[in-house]
Parts: C-alpha cells; sequence; structure tokens
C-alpha cells in the first residue's frame, strides 16, 4: 500500500475475482496491452519510439530548485539546496542507479507504476477526482426523436472511427514533428476499470483476441442494456438499423430502474464490497460483465430543468450527472468511453482516466461529431439481435450500499462549483501575432488570475505529453516560475510601465515554453522523483529526507491544476481540483477563442466560486493582450 507521504510525491491528477471471471475470458488485465501483432499505419513507427530516458541526478534537482525558488523564503531555500546537495552525496545515487536498471528491463519504466499509484490505487472516487467530462456542441434538438437520431448518428460515427483501430490504419499522431505512440488509442474502446479492495483492476478486450466485445451498453431511465452494433455478418449496423436498436431500449426502459449507477461515484472500497456482493449472484455477475465488456456507454439522459446557466449545467451533466435527482443514477463511471445524450440537445462525454489522456480521446470524439454533420451511411449489416435489457438482483446488503452511494454522490456533486464558458475576445492568433506561444501565453494568465486573488504563487500542474516515447503518459508542467511571479507582481503595480510588463510577461512565457520543450523530451522532474521514491519504496530503503520536506511537498501541492485539450469541435473538457483549495482550469484553445471549464470546492472557504475565477481569468486575457500591444505600438 502506498502511504501517505508517497502519494504526496507522486501527482495528485487522481487526482480475486472467482471462476469463470471477466479475467478468464478474452479480457487482458493490465500490465501492457500490446496488440499481439504490430501492424498496420498506426504502428509503424511504435517500434522506433525512443524509450522513456531516467534524466540525470544533478539535472533533475538544479530544475527542483528553480521551481522552489519563488514559492520559499530565502532561508527556506537555502535549507532546500542543503537537502539537495545531501541527496546528492548520500543515497541519491544508489536510487538513480537502481531505477537505471529498471528503465533497462521495461518497455516503459514507469507506465506500469504511473497507472497504479495515479488511478488504480486511489480509494476517492473517480468521478470529479479523476474522470474528466467534455460538453459538446449543443445539438440541435428537444425531444426524444431528434435524441434517438443525434445518439444513432455519434455510435455510427464510433464504429467508422472503430474500424481504423480495428485495422490499426489510422495515422499516427505527432507533437509538433515527433510522432507519438499510439497504445492509448488502441485501447480506449472496450476498456474498464473493476472496483477491488485496496486497488482496483483493469481491463481490456482488444480488438485482436477472440471474441472481441460487439456491443455498446446503453442506459436509460437507469436501466442497463446490451445493444448489439454489429450483424450476424460482422458488419457495424448502420444509422437506421442503429436507431432501431435505440427505439428497442427506449420502449423496454419506459419503467425507472434503480440507481445503480451511483455506485460508480462511490468511495472505491465502498464499492469494491458492494461490487464483491453482487457478484455472489449469477445473474449479477453476467449483467457487470457485459458492461464491462462492451464497447463504450450511451447514457440517454431525460432533459435538465430549466437554467440561466445553460453550458455549465450541462457540463455538470457530464463531470458527475448531477446527482442522484439528476442523472448520476443513468451512469458508469467506471467504463473509459461514456457518451451522453440528453433530449435537450445537452452532449458530451466522459471518461475513465486510467487507460488515456484527454488527446486520444478528443480525437475521437471529433471524428464523431464530424460523423454526425455527414450525410453518408452504409449498407444495412445482416440479422441484428435484439437489445438485452440487464437483470440485477439486489440483496437487502446492496440495497443498503446502494443508499450510501446514493448519499455519498449528492455530497459529492453538491460540493463542486463549476464554470464553462467561452472567452470570445481573441483565441491562439492573438498570441501567435505577437509570436509567442499561445499556451504560455493561457498559463500566464491563469497565474495572474490566481496571484490576483490569492496574493501569492502556488504550485501550479500542467500536463505535457510525454508519449513521444513508447507508453508513454504525461509529465508535470509546472507553470509557476520566478519569471511568472515577477510579471504577476509587475502587473499588480501601478507603477511599473506597460513595456516593462510587455518584456516581463515574454519573459515568463519563454521560461514557460522552455519548460514544456524540457517536460515532454524526458526532462522534466516530477515523474523522476517519483520514480526515485518508488525505487526506495521497492527496495525497503527510507524515504530520503528530500522528499518529506515541507517546502518540497508544497511545491507540487497543485493548488493550480492545468490542461490544454485541443479539440477541431467547439468542445471543453473539465475536472475537478486536486486538493480542497485548489482550482481545476481545462481549456481548448481555437484560432478565435478559448473554451474553458474551471472548478474549485464550494466548501473550501479559501476559494473563489468557478465563475468568479473565471472572470479573473477572462480580465487577466485582456489586460496581457492590452500590455502587448501596446509594447508593440510604442517600438513602432
Ligand atoms: N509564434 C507563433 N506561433 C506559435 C509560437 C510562436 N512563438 N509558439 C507556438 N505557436 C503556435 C504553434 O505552432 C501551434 O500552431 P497551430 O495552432 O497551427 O498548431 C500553436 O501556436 C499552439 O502551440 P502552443 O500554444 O505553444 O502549444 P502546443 O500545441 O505546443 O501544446 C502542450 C503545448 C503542453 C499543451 C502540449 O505539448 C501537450 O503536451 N499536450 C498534451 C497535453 C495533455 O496530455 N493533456 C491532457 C491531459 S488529460
Amino acid at each position: 500500500m502506498m502511504t501517505n507521504m508517497f502519494r504526496l510525491i507522486v501527482s495528485p491528477m487522481a487526482r480475486q475475482i472467482g471462476k469463470n471471471s471477466i479475467s478468464s475470458l478474452s479480457a487482458v488485465t493490465m500490465t501492457s496491452t500490446q496488440p499481439q501483432k504490430l501492424k498496420g499505419r498506426m504502428f509503424s513507427v511504435q517500434a522506433a519510439l525512443p524509450k522513456f530516458p531516467v534524466a540525470p541526478l544533478e539535472q533533475t534537482l538544479d530544475k527542483y530548485l528553480q521551481t522552489l525558488r519563488p514559492l520559499v523564503s530565502d532561508q527556506e531555500f537555502e535549507q532546500a539546496k542543503k537537502l539537495c546537495e545531501d541527496f546528492k552525496n548520500g543515497v541519491g545515487p544508489e536510487l538513480q542507479a537502481k531505477l537505471i536498471e529498471r528503465a533497462g528491463k521495461h518497455t516503459n519504466w514507469l507506465s506500469d507504476w504511473w497507472r497504479n499509484i495515479a488511478y488504480l490505487d486511489v480509494r476517492e472516487p473517480c468521478v470529479i477526482n479523476s474522470n474528466p467530462g467534455v460538453l459538446f456542441p449543443r445539438g440541435n434538438f428537444n425531444d426524444l426523436e431528434g435524441q434517438l437520431n443525434y445518439a444513432s448518428r455519434l455510435i455510427a460515427g464510433l464504429l467508422d472511427y472503430k474500424v481504423m483501430i480495428d485495422e490499426q490504419t489510422l495515422p499516427v499522431e505527432h507533437l509538433g514533428k515527433s510522432p507519438l505512440c499510439m497504445m492509448q488509442y488502441y485501447q480506449v474502446l472496450s476498456a474498464c476499470r473493476i472496483p477491488r479492495v485496496n486497488k482496483d483492476e483493469w481491463v481490456c478486450f482488444p480488438p485482436d483476441r477472440p471474441d472481441p466485445p460487439r456491443h455498446i451498453t446503453v442506459v436509460y431511465n437507469n436501466n442497463f442494456f446490451e445493444v448489439p452494433v454489429y450483424g450476424s455478418d460482422n458488419k457495424p449496423l448502420n444509422t437506421s438499423q442503429l436507431k432501431g436498436q435505440l427505439e428497442h431500449v427506449v420502449k423496454q426502459g419506459s419503467k425507472q430502474g434503480p440507481p445503480l449507477g451511483l455506485f460508480t461515484l462511490e468511495y472505491r472500497n465502498n464499492w469494491a464490497n458492494a461490487y464483491q456482493n453482487m457478484c455472489k449472484d449469477e445473474t449479477n455477475r453476467r449483467s457487470l460483465e457485459s458492461i464491462q465488456r462492451s464497447i463504450v456507454v450511451l447514457c440517454l439522459d431525460q432533459p435538465n430543468p430549466s437554467s440561466t446557466d445553460l453550458r455549465t449545467k450541462s457540463g455538470q451533466q457530464m463531470l458527475h450527472g448531477a446527482g442522484s435527482h439528476g442523472h448520476s443514477g443513468n451512469r458508469w463511471f467506471d467504463k473509459t468511453i461514456q457518451f451522453v445524450v440528453g433530449q435537450d440537445g445537452s452532449c458530451g462525454l466522459n471518461y475513465e482516466h486510467t487507460t488515456a489522456e484527454g488527446p486520444p480521446i478528443v480525437q475521437l470524439m471529433d471524428h464523431c461529431l464530424d460523423y454526425i454533420n455527414k450525410g453518408s451511411d452504409w449498407p444495412a449489416a445482416d440479422q441484428v439481435t435484439t437489445p438485452k435489457m440487464l437483470q440485477f438482483n439486489l440483496s437487502s446488503d446492496v440495497e443498503n450500499s446502494l443508499n450510501l452511494a446514493k448519499e455519498n454522490a449528492d455530497k459529492l456533486v453538491s460540493d463542486l462549483d463549476l464554470k464553462v464558458f467561452t472567452f470570445e475576445d481573441f483565441g491562439k492568433d492573438f498570441p501567435k501575432s505577437q509570436k509567442v506561444s499561445p499556451d504560455s501565453f493561457i498559463q500566464n494568465a491563469i497565474q495572474l488570475a490566481y496571484y490576483r486573488h490569492h496574493k501569492r504563487p502556488v504550485g501550479t500542474y500542467e500536463s505535457g505529453s510525454i508519449r513521444m516515447f513508447q507508453l508513454g503518459r504525461t509529465e508535470t508542467i509546472r507553470s509557476c516560475s520566478s519569471e511568472s511571479v515577477a510579471f504577476t507582481r509587475a502587473m499588480l503595480d501601478p507603477a511599473v510601465s506597460d513595456g516593462r510588463k510587455a518584456e516581463l510577461l515574454r519573459r515568463a512565457i519563454d521560461s514557460h515554453k522552455q519548460y514544456t520543450n524540457d517536460a515532454i523530451s524526458g526532462k522534466g522532474i516530477d515523474r523522476h522523483f517519483l520514480g526515485l521514491a518508488l525505487t526506495a519504496q521497492e527496495h525497503n530503503i527510507e524515504l530520503p529526507k528530500l522528499f518529506k520536506n515541507r517546502n518540497f511537498i508544497f511545491s507540487k501541492t497543485w493548488r493550480i491544476s492545468t490542461s490544454q485539450v485541443p479539440a477541431k469541435s467547439e468542445s471543453v473538457m473539465f475536472f475537478g481540483p486536486v486538493v480542497p483549495d485548489g482550482y481545476g482550469f481545462c481549456y481548448n484553445p481555437q484560432e478565435k477563442c478559448i473554451l474553458f471549464g474551471v472548478s474549485s470546492f464550494k466548501s473550501n472557504d479559501k476559494t473563489l466560486p468557478a465563475a468568479e475565477m473565471s472572470e479573473l481569468v477572462a480580465n487577466s486575457l485582456r489586460d496581457m493582450k492590452k500590455v502587448l500591444s501596446s509594447s508593440v505600438k510604442s517600438s513602432l
């Protein structure tokens, strides 16, 4: 078990099963779900991708001190320097050598550790703490007919995309010129998390294994259905056949079912215990297995109550389902991809994070949204099997657990404050016109917004992709720097000229871009420190003093947790803060606007409501534009 101390060293992005169990079928319990044959263009460069390196110790320690400098006093900084020296001259080299040895034996020294620590070991609810939600552009419908038309097109788009995964013909994704690891794409359809006491299980039913999944799960009025989406000829159903399947679901599911989806918002050990109880019954076990084996979950929701802020309301629907009186019982948050289509045109998805980061999910989503608007369809498949309602027998123990799950889900959901909005004054076009990185520009706007209210810099997490490496996931971009603090302070000081503010802003942006480039090319510090700490744990070596130090922990207490998830569509992702007195910021920068999802916790009296923090971000972006524009004018 991971101790709290180890947990703090880890990024808080988070935030034996019996006979005939799912593991005994064609599921792969994850270590590394490598396709049996890496073929086709999707994996054409996979074997040539570099391995994730272990950075030189000295480099990591120097960089750590740089990131700590703006966060602590001179005296604390001197103390930190001493701790780094002691580490370098003490146990550090031994841990480093052992980590290098591990790296020699694994495709990626981090990936299995990461999956456990960031996801499967975590006992807090996945919802809000780990699973992101995504809001799509509002659908142009407001009734059941429109809902089913949209949902059937969405699933047809998904099946169209799935062909490229199954045949491994998906084009390799690139970041700049660098090709990226494509393994996450291969796993996103048909993976699922299973609750277990102390540590969850992750299963995947990859397309190249025997008996690949051929159905989706549809949830309607809390009733779960196994819905075949391929015909007897193994061809995908076309749009009108899919719509027919959904009409069956609606007809059979008119009566409200028990809100079993609430279990998936629970603390994981509570859910694991209830799950064990449920699995004592063969019917339940088969029904649960059907959900786990399905390609995706599709939730058909009833309309939302009216609201003055429809987008934020729909955002809540995607992130957590709005509680037991909303749609949370009509969900299965353990499934990797869960599409939500409401009767009132609100559409989006939620995804369980163990399998993948945002970009592969968003690329799949963009494909589906494009497909919805195309007129094309394919010929009908042969002999469609009718959807089957999944049956559950609930013992009194399970009923009691479900009552507790309902209480806990409502507490969880009611504490989250979310704001979904579009900043419309400008988009990526403005920073680009100023020859600066849009992402670094936005990150500095978030720094400024936070500083304006809280008047101090704090540890800031931005996800940077390390998929340039085989089986790479993410590295932390520490967005708070000495340069960003100098800039934010200057912005609040009326005595500083616009020219000077612009100069400091450019320096802060350059510093952020430099850190980003380092982080995505294997020169970040947070995964390296994690590796060293886990090496100590594995070899029964006492956790080095450096890692237990208050300032070390402060520097990675992510009060600002951020991520850029760009999409072609006007969709936006969002997630909860990772500490009680923190904020979550996610954004999709488009050429002429920036879509944001901002969150905070209502119960925390130190943080602002999400809408107020959103205003500060918007004002900061405007002020930064003013400063940069005026400095260009004055230099002409
Ligand atoms: N002058 C002009 N244009 C510039 C510029 C400059 N100085 N610097 C960058 N640009 C342009 C880029 O060419 C790019 O152009 P495009 O819109 O035509 O593609 C655009 O601005 C965006 O670049 P930038 O803002 O610097 O960001 P990025 O695309 O390099 O992304 C990260 C930065 C950190 C988001 C990216 O590296 C990453 O890691 N993404 C994955 C994050 C992730 O996994 N999130 C999900 C977690 S669940």
